[in-house]
């Protein structure tokens, strides 16, 4: 029998981790034989609604669950976890401006870099799924020195799937024959869904869409798509970024296959013009954990402009919490 794998998760009382924590349990990220042990983060006053969420884990008698801890102490939650999915966050209330939302969540997660530095493994795969998520991972791996940078990513899985299956439904294909779709920069309303570089069937993508649907109907599309999704449902997005969060940290484990990337928010190391430091999405290629930027790709003016707009609005926020920076 595999020794159980610690998984933390925090926001587990809320939506997403309603729909995460069962896929979890289920053997959707590590398998259907690695046993694995759940690391519950909440903040106090959701505590008795985590216990509810518990008793339906404990009701699904998943053979691959071997523990459950909850708590509201970061340290707890991330004691030995060799991964830690970063969901819970404070969402923006009527009254919040988005600096306010900025200065809330940074406090937060300036709180559970620090945790992940002191208690976490080593080797920890670090997704952040709470928004601001960009600016939010760049906290965390802030306060997180004797951690690398490349134990921190964020969520930009949600954008890329979107991504893909509007390209699918526009060509009348398979989402299975689409691949190599972008998502660049900020997991927000300014990144860049790029299509430039995409294979439908193995032919580009833009040889059988007119560039007048990508700049006017696709990217729009997929940048406006949460908030799309919040209007019909009256929810924000939860079992798709539920999906998002598996399938990130499963390519982190598993790899990409042969010719193909994923989208996925790192540390920039200065590829592609975009300034070191801020945590950019890229396209991905991951082989063994190794997460490495696909290189040599041609960027246009038309693309170099949005890579740029969604670049200033990450410094723009950067600079907005640069007192929690280390
Ligand atoms: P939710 O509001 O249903 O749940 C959030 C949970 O986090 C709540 O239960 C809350 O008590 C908890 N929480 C708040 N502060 C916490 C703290 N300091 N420690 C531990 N838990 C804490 O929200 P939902 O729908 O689950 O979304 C979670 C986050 O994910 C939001 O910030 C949302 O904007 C973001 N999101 C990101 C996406 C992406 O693609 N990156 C896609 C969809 C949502």
């Amino acid at each position: 029998m595999k020794q159980p794998i610690h998984i933390a998760v925090t926001g587990a009382a809320g939506q997403i981790s309603y729909s995460l924590l069962f896929r979890l349990a289920a053997g959707d990220f590590l398998g259907k034989d690695q046993p694995i042990i759940l690391h519950l983060l909440e903040i106090s006053p959701a505590l008795p609604a985590l216990q509810g969420v518990v008793m339906e884990l404990q009701d699904c008698a998943s053979p691959i669950l071997h523990g459950v801890i909850i708590t509201d102490d970061p340290k707890i939650a991330f004691k030995d976890v060799d991964y830690a999915f970063l969901v819970g966050a404070r969402p923006r209330s009527a009254d919040m401006e988005r600096k306010d939302l900025l200065q809330v969540n940074a406090a937060i997660f300036s709180v559970q870099g620090k945790a992940l530095n002191e208690v976490a493994n080593r080797t920890v795969k670090v997704l952040v799924v709470g928004n601001p998520a960009n600016t939010n991972a760049l906290i965390a791996l802030s306060n997180a020195p004797d951690l690398k940078p490349e134990n921190f990513s964020c969520m930009t899985r949600l954008d890329h799937n979107r991504a893909l299956s509007q390209l699918a439904e526009k060509c009348d294909v398979l989402v299975t024959e689409v691949k190599n779709v972008i998502i660049w920069g900020n997991h927000s309303g300014t990144q860049y869904p790029d299509i430039q570089h995409a294979k439908v069937k193995d032919q580009g993508a833009l040889s059988l869409v007119d560039h007048n649907w990508f700049e006017n109907t696709f990217i729009p599309t997929v940048q406006q798509r949460g908030a799309t999704v919040i209007k019909a449902r009256g929810l924000s997005s939860a079992a798709s970024a539920a999906n998002a969060a598996v399938d990130h940290m499963r390519s982190w484990v598993v790899g990409t296959s042969e010719g193909e990337w994923v989208s996925m928010g790192i540390y920039s190391d200065g590829s592609y013009g975009i300034e070191p430091g801020l945590m950019y999405s890229y396209p991905v290629t991951i082989s063994n954990g190794k997460v490495s930027i696909v290189q040599g790709l041609d960027i246009n003016d038309f693309s170099r402009q949005k890579m740029q707009l969604t670049e200033t609005e990450l410094k723009e926020e950067r600079s907005a919490i640069k007192h929690l920076l280390s």
